[in-house]
């Protein structure tokens, strides 16, 4: 008999039917002669009603173990419902309880649970309708990624997650070692003696891709990372995480202008694409948790973003008539209520920041002819605030170098990626989109840990 998922079958299920669903029953309600099974496998927000009448074979004892949280798998025909809010239901011939869920203890009853709650469960809140959204959603970003740059071209590249470098020189990072803790070996000056560490140098866990994407992109043209980054950074927010994904584009040949055009592209095709493949989940998320989410997709597929200086964007905040918390100046970084401030209040669509204070960004980004920018962009999005970095990457080994002495890393460190300046160098850029962030811009979600299975925060690893 043909095994089916549910999706698929709420879809295109015709009457007479027959066939076999195996999911988790969300719901029973029980009347005269019959009882509703409202059966969930995780493939669409919809459930499955199955109808089993009191003729089935022990009837009454299965009916016992059908509770909310029960695995099940039935067998059956479809026939049209007669009842409001489907069309078809399984009219069950056989039912089969696999793991029972005891009614007393399972803790997702019908009703609605807060998020806060949900977290404490994170091995079981996939199975609400909410998180099933969510993580439907984030799988159709993925897929929506790969497809846009696998169309163009773009060769997928795997970076490693163990890494000697700190892409973004922030000392955020999470040091991987496998020296014995409680004794550690010291060198004579009593330094952490790292020739006995498994690298026999000091390794992290990576911030970024980028440096080795950039490798990649100077033999393959056009490249992409999309892995998990992590970040040792103390940051209780509903924006960071310690272990996030990033998607990283880098492309040989391309300026800060390619690199803003392919942005939009990208941007466009992820929001269509989970628009045209996940409409049910989007409407859940525009009636349930945020009203804006459709009209926010729409903006994005319809409207250009708005594109602005570093210096531009603190001439507007300085004259905004709204007080911040934190000061605005030229030279200093922007917080995220700046950032939300032009993207949310004043351009009401993503806006694109280039050309910040050198002294503020990385290393690797295009010193600009004034000496004082760089060619980096920041997207900030309405609600989130920055959901890119990227910027065109300086090319020039003697510049380069000059940054990397400026920021205090040694050249020596760097040699690999120097030498790349150092044979067949190009104008090249990329950008690193923080995925968790996407996710939560395109469904709604406020806080960042209810849109990865797994969150990672201080003072929390739990599952
Ligand atoms: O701006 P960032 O630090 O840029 C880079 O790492 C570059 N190397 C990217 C590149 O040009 N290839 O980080 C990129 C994005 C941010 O804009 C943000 O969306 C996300 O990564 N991000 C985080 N997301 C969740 N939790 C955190 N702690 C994050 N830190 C950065
Ligand atoms: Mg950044």
């Amino acid at each position: 008999m043909a095994n089916r998922r549910i999706a698929e079958i709420l879809q295109s299920g015709q009457p007479d039917e027959s066939l076999l669903v195996q999911g988790w029953v969300r719901t029973k309600r029980e009347s005269k002669g019959f009882a509703f099974i409202e059966v969930n496998d995780g493939s669409s927000l919809a459930n499955l009603q199955v109808v089993i009448n009191q003729d089935l074979p022990d009837y009454e004892p299965i009916l016992k173990k059908l509770n909310t949280g029960a695995a099940v798998e039935a067998t059956g025909v479809l026939v049209a419902s007669l009842g409001k809010g489907q069309q078809i239901e399984l009219k069950a011939e056989t039912v089969k309880v696999y793991g029972e869920a005891d009614p007393d203890t399972y803790p997702l009853q019908k009703k609605r649970h807060s998020f806060e709650f949900l977290r404490t469960i994170g091995h079981l809140r996939s199975r609400t309708n909410s998180f099933g959204a969510v993580f439907r959603v984030r799988n159709a970003c993925s897929t929506a990624i790969h497809q846009f740059f696998q169309q163009r071209g773009f060769l997928w590249v795997h970076t490693p997650i163990i890494t000697a470098s700190d892409c973004e020189g922030a000392g955020e990072l999470f040091s991987v070692t496998s020296l014995d803790l409680k004794n550690i070996p010291r060198t004579e000056n009593q330094a952490v003696d790292y020739s006995q560490d498994f690298f026999a140098k000091p390794t992290y866990l990576t911030v970024s891709g980028q440096l080795e994407a950039e490798v990649m992109a100077m033999a393959f043209s056009n490249v992409y990372t999309f892995g998990p980054t992590f970040r040792a950074e103390n940051s209780n927010t509903s924006r960071h995480l310690a272990e996030f994904w990033m998607v990283e584009p880098e492309m040989a040949f391309c300026d800060l202008e390619g690199d803003m055009d392919l942005h939009e592209a990208f941007l466009n095709h992820i929001f269509k694409y989970v628009l045209e493949t996940c409409p049910e989940d989007m409407e859940f998320f525009n009636e349930r948790i945020d009203k804006s989410v459709l009209a926010t997709a729409e903006n994005i597929i319809n409207n250009q973003f708005e594109r602005l200086t570093y210096t531009e964007a603190i001439k507007l905040l300085e004259k905004a008539d709204v007080k911040f918390e934190y000061p605005v100046s030229w030279g200093l970084d922007l917080q995220s209520e700046h950032e939300r401030y032009l993207a949310e209040q004043l351009f009401k669509k993503p806006a694109i920041v280039t050309d910040y204070p050198a002294q503020i960004k990385a290393f690797y980004m295009r010193l600009n002819d004034d000496e004082k920018t760089v060619r980096a962009m920041d997207i900030l999005a309405p609600k989130i605030g920055e959901i890119v970095g990227g910027s065109q990457r300086e090319e020039r080994l003697e510049v380069l170098e000059r940054r990397v002495l400026a920021q205090g890393l040694k050249p020596e460190d760097l040699w690999w990626y120097l030498d790349l300046r150092r044979y067949g160098t190009v104008p090249h850029a990329g950008f690193g989109l923080g995925f968790e962030r996407l996710v939560q811009f395109m469904t709604g979600m406020g806080n960042i840990r209810d849109v990865i299975p797994f969150p990672r925060t201080p003072q929390s690893a739990e599952f």
